[in-house]
């Protein structure tokens, strides 16, 4: 058993525990979404004794030496003492500015945040709401705007995409943190070739980074592969056609689960997007050497993980492989695998 204090009350965690679990047991409430380090939507601030190791992995230095540290990552030592965030520190106030249904499913919204944040798509940002509720979503739109896209796709059980998709209205006040994360196209992948696989609503990071590298003039080749359960939520299909007409280095293919009954589109056929992005592509170091190439994965954990891992077993080094996975709380009571 070990003691910590938050907000000045004692908390005792059991072994093995990180001081978000041992709160959450004890009944406080505090946010969090991935449990894994990634969203940081569960800081707090530390006020005395050591910080556990580990505990501020993956934060900027100006976090770092702000004193924050994620509470899914911390281990708690003994007397050790962590306030919580004051909003206000850590994120800035915007309202919603557009919201635009793309599919039954996904709704598009535009942020404008009330002080100028520099962002690239592909990158994320955390969006709170009057009451505190805060989520993770992925920037979709290039750096040239001031206004930040989102692609959300409505949740089983998500209070959050709920809220987003159904009663948020233009004009809200939310607040926002970030942007984090280096998904992003940058101008010295000008002549590589680049291999873009987003699943769902991974698309959006993955559409944005496109029209970043095209804006700023991309030479290489551009494949896109679209994963969805089926035609319905190939929400950007007919502008992805448009894009390849109108940029002949650029290639977009759907790959859907199932095919309705009725006549197809153009460019849609079946199969896991991973699976036939490498039936087109080899991700070995020869073809590295012969055609730099990158590839960048956006969606779902599991494909995400998935694709690093086979791509890198093949031969292309980590930092040639960019990944933006969907970390979230899963609200199922059957958990996504089955298991
Ligand atoms: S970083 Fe802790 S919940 Fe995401």
């Amino acid at each position: 058993m070990t003691r910590f204090y938050f907000d000045e009350q004692s908390v005792e965690s059991i072994e093995g525990e990180t001081v978000l679990d041992a709160l959450i047991r004890q009944g406080h409430s505090l946010n969090y979404s991935c449990r894994k380090g990634a969203c940081k939507t569960c800081l707090v601030q530390h006020i005395g004794g050591d910080i556990p190791s580990g505990a501020q992995r993956g934060l900027t230095s100006e976090l770092k030496s702000d004193a924050y540290l994620c509470a899914c990552q911390c281990k708690p030592t003994q007397d050790l003492k962590l306030k919580s965030i004051l909003v206000q520190n850590l994120f800035i106030a915007a309202h919603i500015h557009e919201k635009q249904y793309l599919s039954d499913s996904v709704v598009k919204i535009l942020v404008e945040p009330s002080e100028e944040m520099s962002h690239s798509a592909g990158q994320y940002i955390n969006l709170r709401r009057f009451d505190g509720l805060t989520r993770s979503y992925s920037i979709t739109n290039d750096p040239d705007s001031k206004l930040i896209e989102l692609h959300i796709r409505r949740k089983y059980n998500g209070q959050f995409s709920d809220w987003l998709f159904n009663h948020a209205s233009v004009g809200e006040s939310v607040l926002i943190q970030g942007p984090w994360g280096d998904c992003c196209y940058r101008s010295e992948y000008k002549n590589d070739t680049l291999i873009l696989i987003g699943t769902g609503t991974g698309l959006g990071p993955v559409y944005g980074i496109i029209r970043d590298a095209l804006s700023q003039g991309h030479k290489g080749e551009i494949y896109l592969y679209h994963g969805a359960k089926n035609e319905a939520d190939l929400y950007h299909h007919s502008k992805l056609l448009k894009l390849m007409l109108e940029h002949r280095n650029m290639t977009y293919l759907a790959c859907v689960e199932q095919m309705g009954s009725g006549k197809s589109s153009t460019r849609v056929q079946t199969g896991d997007p991973f699976e036939v992005a490498m039936s087109f592509h080899q991700f070995d170091s020869q073809t590295l050497s012969d055609s730099p190439q990158r590839v960048f994965l956006c969606g779902e954990p599991s494909f995400v993980n998935k694709g690093q891992e086979l791509v890198f077993l093949n031969g292309t080094p980590l930092d040639r492989i960019h990944s933006l996975s969907y970390e979230y709380k899963d609200l199922r009571k059957v958990p996504r695998d089955g298991s």
